[in-house]
């Protein structure tokens, strides 16, 4: 998600927001990743985060995305990620009437389709996330489970992650990208 620099941040952001959408279903169009840059992270939480985005194989043309990063501390408690949304009009990025704050680790809220696509390519499985060396490997957004009737046009999604019921900072950074119509086959 995201050249990630919070890590644990963008994994997680991307597992929970998939997590949050997941009741939603739409077949008219494509999110394309482009970049994910890091702005800030807590180098006595994470170091070495990084995230790619990259093209899954050269036959299919579909971008995925890659993050890893070396975990400190882990997290016990609440995971919030608080993610604010922009969309590009008029030569300028401009807020899109979208806020949202994710509870990463509420059981009660995660859905288990989501859950169980985002596991297949990790190597965390739950809350409490454990410390030592994490990753994502070719993940792709189930866009399919994305709310219908978004407009098209190019986002920036700013993302701010916190842990332990918000005392501690672990990140955050900017995932840019676009929403395209869905090419027919
Ligand atoms: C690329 O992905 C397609 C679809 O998943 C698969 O059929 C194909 O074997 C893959 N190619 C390589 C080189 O992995
Ligand atoms: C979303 O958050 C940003 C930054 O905190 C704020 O400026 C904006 O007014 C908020 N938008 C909505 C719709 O709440
Ligand atoms: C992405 O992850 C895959 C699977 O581990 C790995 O083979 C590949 O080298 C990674 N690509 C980049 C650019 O980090
Ligand atoms: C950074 O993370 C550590 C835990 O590894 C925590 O003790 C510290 O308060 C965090 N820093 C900030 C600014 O939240």
């Amino acid at each position: 998600m995201i050249y990630l620099r919070e890590m644990c941040g963008a994994f997680i952001l991307f597992a929970f927001i998939a997590f949050a959408i997941a009741q939603f279903h739409q077949d008219t169009y494509t999110v394309e990743h482009d970049r994910i840059e890091i702005l800030k992270y807590n180098k006595s939480f994470v170091r070495r985060p990084d995230f790619q985005v990259l093209y899954y194989n050269d036959s299919v043309h579909t971008k995925a995305l890659n993050a890893s990063g070396h975990f400190l501390t882990s997290i016990q408690n609440n995971l919030l990620l608080e993610i604010t949304l922009y969309r590009y009009v008029g030569g300028a990025y401009r807020i899109f009437p979208i806020n949202v704050t994710i509870n990463g680790c509420d059981q009660n809220k995660r859905n288990i389709f989501g859950l169980q696509s985002i596991l297949r390519h990790t190597n965390f499985k739950e809350c409490p996330v454990p410390t030592g060396y994490l990753y994502l490997h070719y993940y792709i957004l189930e866009e399919d489970k994305f709310p219908p009737h978004l407009p098209y046009g190019k986002y920036k999604l700013f993302m701010d992650v916190h842990a332990n019921d918000g005392y501690w900072f672990i990140g955050n950074g900017n995932w840019y990208g676009a929403i395209v119509p869905k090419k027919k086959n």
